[in-house]
């Protein structure tokens, strides 16, 4: 079992950023990827669709023998993961969900921008984050259609994009926010030109690095942690296999073999 992949999905590559740190830090564990890419974008969806979506990924990583599942994706979690955790009590599921907590301890002015998805910022659960732990400070949200589309194009520095993400970016700068939280999985590989259109004293925060802390955890405790040699990751996707291959060492991943997912 403790040799067993662990199974990782998102609506397209935005998870390949979650995928990252978890090789960081998990080296030995064999990965699976699916990029649900047939139904992109998630943050449009709406919540039966994704919950759906969950579904169909988990029942195919019980299949593939997956020891954990991680939801690489704010969107999905929102939306799903509670139903999962029903279904699969004892299987260690990871959801991930914009960073407020963080944020709300690290500003100084007072004020955090979000960006994410429609679906996320619109969902009880994140609005109950809110509640929970950003009582004390202003938290400007501002849903962001049309990034992901882009970046799934392997659009990360055009003029369009850059006049797309600066109109997103404008507003919760003019309300004085220090502090931006990427709540959208796909956001991180936009830092650079996000870095270079903000000052240097706003912080931008996103949850991968803790995503994978946290199934390094449920791991150890279960003692399901991987031994040996890792095998390379095998990626899915429900869109086009070519087009997902050629924009994966784009995202920092070695050119691989990308297989049809068609449930
Ligand atoms: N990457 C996803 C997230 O973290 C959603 C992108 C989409 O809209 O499909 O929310």
């Amino acid at each position: 079992m403790r040799e067993a992949p662990i199974g990782v999905f998102d609506s397209g590559v935005g998870g390949l950023s979650v995928l990252a740190e978890i090789q960081h830090l998990l080296p030995h564990e064999s990965l699976l990827y699916v990029a649900d890419c047939g139904h992109i974008p998630y943050g449009e969806k709406t919540p039966e669709f994704i919950r759906q979506r969950c579904s169909v990924m988990a029942g195919f990583f019980r299949e593939q023998g997956a020891k954990a599942l991680v939801l690489a994706c704010n969107t999905a979690t929102v939306a799903g993961v509670a139903d999962l955790r029903r279904d699969y009590p004892d299987w260690p599921i990871v959801g991930m969900e914009p960073a407020v907590k963080p944020a709300a301890a690290a500003t100084r002015s007072g004020v955090v921008g979000v960006l994410a998805t429609t679906g996320t910022l619109q969902s009880a659960k994140f609005a109950a984050l809110l509640d929970r732990f950003a009582a004390d400070v202003k938290v400007i949200t501002q849903p962001c259609p049309g990034l992901v589309e882009l970046i799934e194009s392997g659009d990360l520095h055009s003029p369009e994009l850059r006049t797309l993400l600066q109109g997103y970016v404008t507003p919760i700068l003019a309300h004085g926010c220090d502090t931006i939280i990427l709540g959208c999985t796909h956001y991180p590989f936009l830092k650079p030109l996000l870095r270079s259109m903000i000052a240097d004293d706003v912080s931008l925060i996103d949850t991968g690095a803790a995503v994978a802390r946290q199934l390094h955890r449920l791991l150890a405790e279960r003692d399901l942690l991987a031994q040996g040699m890792n095998l390379p990751v095998k990626f899915w996707t429900s869109g086009d296999p070519q087009s997902l291959r050629k924009i994966l060492p784009l995202l920092g991943q070695i050119p691989s073999n990308v297989q049809n997912f068609d449930l």
